[in-house]
């Protein structure tokens, strides 16, 4: 018998999961669905089912939410992604910690980073469809059924975790990974991972970044694979005081580590960068030498202390999108915020990932204030050449999910296609999946896509083409 969950703020409103799993066929649709799209969407976030002790959104259990649209009509179920934590928590009846952390004599893993909660992003690679979440292993579920194939059928071979956000190289159809805390809780090890489509581990390769710090994306371009730390660092003495490891020190700097493709890890170049905090990147892409990279910029880490325990002020725990330029060379590097709203999610037209790029979308939140929960409002895309920007509105108090871009066919200009996303209405406390025009984004929707009931608010989807 399930227990009530605790009394906690991310427990509450939107944050609070859902305790069911349901099948909906043909929903009902407001606008039409464009017929050229055929394919699925996924979403995944936390949606535990039993919380054990004290609770944090980022460890909830994951749930894959999926809309599955061809012909005009969509599809929709959702499903536990169901991890052998989950199963063992089913089969008790009560939740369990998450074991990613240490035994404290010997300072490695609990566990074979087969024991996470997938619930960070889920992406589509070849044939295999992955929940992942950046302390274990990808974790492998049947597009259509969204059915548990489980851990270890996918990326097999790697060392150590990987990333919620790997890079698909279109060109090569390569993913490009890495984990950190590779070899032991607190560790400055890292490793680099590159996936072929069938899934198969090509390299996993570990190296020393300057300081042990959670690092939760990273960058490729075309000739480069970028790995930026910024000082959310981890120090296990802090255990002791604060009851968690992790804090903001802007006194530990800031390091980019640039490494050439194909090449030894060990030739990786640590250059000096600008203390910020950043969970996301839009995109990157090099001209010879310089390499340019837009980001999610944030002066301190949001969500998390201070080194001296203190809690970040409001206009800290805002990101704004900035653009960074690097020159491997010489080492210098530039930043320039080209956005002035608060923003997260930041999702550009795939095609062109590694590449140079045009368009952005992001969740976007002009009317945020003190108090609101951090949701996103707004759908924005931006215009990096002209920086003309074009919001769509969901109203203030209703929450939009990361814009994931579809192109209208394959040979379709940079940016000529859909974003689609999900969308909280905080009056009928119901979700619905709307589809934009991404050419044309201050129009709204042209197709609404209703539930019944609410999707929580959770982290990364993406696209899966039909055929
Ligand atoms: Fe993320």
């Amino acid at each position: 018998m399930a227990a009530s969950l605790p009394n906690h703020p991310q427990l509450r409103g939107n944050y609070a999961p859902i305790n069911f799993e349901a099948t909906y066929n043909d929903l009902v649709i407001e606008g039409t669905v464009p017929t050229g799209l055929s394919g699925s969407l996924y979403r995944v976030g936390p949606n535990p089912k039993f919380v054990a002790g004290a609770y944090h959104w980022f460890f909830g259990a994951g749930m894959v939410h999926a809309f599955h649209v061809n012909n005009g009509q969509v599809d929709y179920l959702n499903r536990w992604v169901r991890t052998p934590k989950f199963e063992r928590e089913v089969e008790l009846g009560r939740g369990l910690n998450l074991e990613i952390s240490m035994n404290q004599e010997t300072g490695q893993f609990a566990t074979d980073r087969r024991y996470g909660v997938a619930n960070t992003h889920i992406v589509s690679h070849g044939e295999h469809l992955v929940a992942l979440e950046e302390g274990s292993h990808p974790f492998s579920l049947q597009p259509d059924s969204l059915a548990s194939s489980g851990y270890g059928n996918y990326a097999d071979g790697i060392k150590g975790a990987m990333t919620a956000h790997p890079k698909l190289d279109p060109e090569t159809g390569e993913l490009h990974g890495f984990g950190y805390m590779s070899d032991h809780f607190g560790s400055n090890t890292m490793t680099y991972h590159v996936i072929d489509r069938t899934g198969r581990t090509l390299r996993s390769d570990t190296f020393e970044a300057p300081y042990a710090a959670m690092v939760h994306d990273f960058i490729i371009t075309r000739d480069y694979v970028l790995f930026p730390i910024f000082p959310l660092t981890c120090d296990l003495s802090r255990i002791e005081k604060f009851g968690f490891p992790f804090a903001f020190d802007a006194s530990a700097g800031a390091f980019i580590g640039v490494l050439a493709r194909g090449a030894s890890v060990s030739t990786i170049k640590w250059i000096e960068a600008p203390v910020r905090y950043v969970f996301h990147y839009l995109n990157a892409w090099n001209e010879g030498t310089n390499i340019t990279f837009d980001a999610i910029d944030f002066p301190v880490a949001p969500n998390f202390p201070n080194v001296d325990g203190s809690i970040p002020a409001y206009d800290d725990a805002q990101g704004k999108l900035t653009r960074w330029t690097l020159d491997v060379k010489t080492g210098v590097i530039d930043r320039q915020q080209t956005h002035h709203v608060a923003a997260e999610f930041p999702r550009i037209d795939d095609r062109f990932a590694a590449a140079r790029h045009r368009h952005g979308f992001i969740a976007g939140a002009s009317q945020r204030t003190k108090g609101d929960g951090g949701l996103f409002h707004e759908i924005r895309h931006i215009d990096c050449e002209t920086g003309k920007v074009q919001t769509w509105d969901a109203g203030f108090g209703n929450g939009v999910s990361e814009p994931v871009f579809v192109e209208k066919s394959a040979d379709a200009k940079e940016g000529q296609g859909w974003l689609l996303a999900t969308v909280y209405d905080n009056h009928s406390a119901t979700s619905s999946m709307v589809i934009l025009n991404a050419e044309a984004v201050e129009d709204g929707p042209i197709a609404t896509a209703k539930l019944d009931h609410r999707i929580p608010y959770g982290f990364h989807g993406s696209w899966r083409h039909n055929g």
